[in-house]
């Protein structure tokens, strides 16, 4: 959900905040921009879509010698994605870009206009830009008029500012949303993440919420609510190596395809030959906890809800699952014997941290489940559980989504294991199971061929409706949500048993019905509620190691001897099926239309 680059120094910098901002394109592709300033000369290019746009804008610009510099690509919340609500946005001699939403902008604008002051886009970010240049206009003092700037703004902000009143100088601020200040020597990189500082930084500081500073002289001033405070650098772990296609037409490919290879590193170290151990997790982890509550977005939600199944089932722990967003506006009535736990791919979803903080203000015992080290959502966790997924760069989550699953179930079996609920029989057959869900994720060429000539059938209708049960419900909740996503095909996920309470109505031959109808899990019973659709001539997909007489078009599996393995391997098929629909329809499936990868704004 935005981007942001900065950089001061003395090489070249469009080429650095073009590199920077291509690696977090993800984040939103609205539109992208950069602003430069080198002694009294000020350079701007902005462009709306893609960062290749911006990129053949800037085709014959150069920046020269030391300057500073800034870049943003959006994805918006106020005002369209226009040229004009593009960032960096100007003032009179100054710009600025941001990545969050200023909650009080209308305020602080209508303040500024009665001033006299011009608008020229409909953001609240062009709101900080004024707000800075009518406090310097009165001071003469760059950074207290920044200072006083950001006292101003309510909400969440990641935000660098650069002025021709300091043309040495950049000055930042973090709160709620993600920046980090990236060092290699006297040269000074700023990024909403680490990819962008990768290979060019060797240490970084992740900024807290509520900091605030300038940079000049290669010298970081750092303040807090407290005053000038001080920070230590970690350094940028080499491995995290720039995610590059290797040969895939699109990450979301690129990602399905790796979940095998992921998902051993997921377990390395966990999964022993008869316990599951979590080296993050002190010892008796599970004492004085009665229930669990997960609080998450999106798919991450979908692996949350399919893992209180587990949690119930496995270690008799009461556990409930709220979408974040309802969470944090609910007044929930939270007890301090209940374990709260997040799931997050990114580490940055504004819904999911502030869920957080609220079950930390109310003295809950907090794990989050998380593929991004050091992001807001890690460092506010009590522990830390990191899937290991490698960076995820599709728009639509999968190998994310996999990882998380899994990180799951063996938490759910180390929760067992502490409480003893199951017996060790039990654990070393779950452990069996565990070990071979690496080939249940291998990608057979036959099975993506298939897919590839079924998608073709898929293309028009009036719907899909993905229908499972018990942990394939939710499985089937996030299979119409990668579809929908990508495809843009409206699509439902549904407990089969439910279907018959209404939806059954809108059953026909142009309705779609993808049935996840696993051999271990209640087979029969989604068996006679496939039938009933197909009595009502819906067009049936069947996915199952058992062959389905019924089924317009039949997708078998191989797993079918534990629930897991299945819903692993059905994962897979969804996930293709949607990848494969959306290529036949022509769309961007790394960038799907609407989306950005992190949505760090509420
Ligand atoms: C769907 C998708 C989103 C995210 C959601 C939460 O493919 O990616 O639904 O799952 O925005 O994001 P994280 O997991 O980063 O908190």
């Amino acid at each position: 959900m935005c981007g942001i680059v900065g950089y001061i120094g003395p090489k070249e910098k469009k080429e650095i905040l073009l590199e920077g901002l291509q690696e977090l394109e993800y984040r939103g592709y609205d539109s992208a921009g950069i602003a430069v300033i080198e002694g009294d000369k000020l350079s701007e290019y902005k462009a709306i879509g893609k960062l290749d746009n911006l990129r053949e804008k800037t085709k014959k610009y150069e920046s020269e010698g030391f300057g500073i510099s800034i870049g943003h690509t959006r994805w918006a919340t106020h005002g369209k994605p226009t040229e004009l609500n593009a960032h960096p946005h100007l003032g009179a001699y100054s710009y600025v870009v941001h990545n969050g939403i200023i909650e009080n902008y209308q305020e602080l604008k209508n303040e500024l206009q009665n001033e006299g002051v011009k608008f020229l886009s409909q953001t609240d970010t062009e709101t900080i830009v004024h707000l800075f240049e009518k406090y310097y206009n009165s001071s003469n003092e760059a950074f207290s008029a920044f200072e006083k700037t950001i006292k101003r703004l309510e909400g969440a902000y990641a935000t660098l500012l650069i002025t021709k009143a300091a043309p040495d100088t950049i000055f930042f601020a973090k709160n709620g949303s993600p920046m980090l200040i990236g060092f290699d020597k006297e040269e000074i990189y700023f990024a909403s993440s680490d990819t962008p500082v990768i290979g060019k930084a060797k240490e970084v500081y992740y900024l807290e919420d509520g900091e605030y500073g300038y940079v000049q002289d290669g010298k970081v001033h750092l303040f807090d609510k407290d005053g000038s405070t001080s920070f230590t650098t970690q350094a940028l772990s080499a491995d995290k190596i720039l995610a590059q296609k290797d040969g895939y037409r699109f990450f979301m490919e690129k990602e399905i395809y790796e979940q095998s290879r992921v998902m051993s590193e997921t377990m390395m170290g966990r999964v022993l030959d008869e316990a599951i151990a979590f080296d993050e997790l002190d010892e008796n982890f599970f004492e004085g906890i009665s229930s669990i509550k997960i609080c998450a977005c999106g798919t991450s939600y979908h692996s949350a809800l399919a893992s209180a199944y587990l949690f119930e089932r496995i270690a008799k722990v009461r556990c409930d699952v709220e979408i974040a967003s309802e969470f944090r506006y609910k007044e929930p009535l939270l007890t301090k014997d209940t374990l709260f736990i997040t799931i997050s791919q990114s580490g940055e979803t504004a819904d999911t941290l502030e869920a957080l903080k609220m079950a930390k203000r109310a003295g809950l015992k907090s794990l989050s489940i998380c593929n991004v080290d050091n992001s807001s959502i890690v460092r506010e966790s009590d522990t830390a559980i990191l899937t290991r997924a490698g960076i995820e760069k599709g728009v639509a989550s999968t190998k994310a989504f996999a990882t998380q699953t899994m990180v799951l179930w063996m938490l759910a079996l180390y929760a067992g294991q502490e409480k003893s609920t199951i017996s060790k029989e039990t654990l070393k057959n779950e452990i069996t199971a565990m070990l071979q869900t690496p080939k249940a994720l291998i990608v057979t060429d036959t099975l993506h061929t298939k897919l590839n000539r079924l998608s073709k059938r898929y293309l028009h209708g009036h719907g899909f409706f993905f229908i499972g049960r018990d942990i394939f419900y939710p499985l089937a909740l996030e299979g119409a949500l990668k579809l929908k996503e990508i495809s843009y095909r409206h699509a439902e996920g549904y407990p089969a048993g439910e279907m018959k309470h209404g939806p059954i109505a809108l059953a026909d031959s142009e309705l779609f019905t993808i049935a996840l109808m696993p051999k271990t899990m209640h087979y029969d019973k989604i068996k006679s509620n496939v039938e009933e659709l197909s009595a009502r001539d819906a067009t049936i997909c069947a996915i199952s190691p058992i062959p389905f007489d019924l089924a317009d078009d039949f997708i078998q599996t191989t797993y079918d001897a534990h629930p897991m393995l299945e819903f692993f391997e059905m994962m897979v098929v969804t996930q293709l099926l949607a990848l494969e629909i959306s290529v036949r329809l022509g769309n961007d499936v790394d960038m799907p239309r609407n989306l950005a990868k992190s949505v760090t704004v509420e």
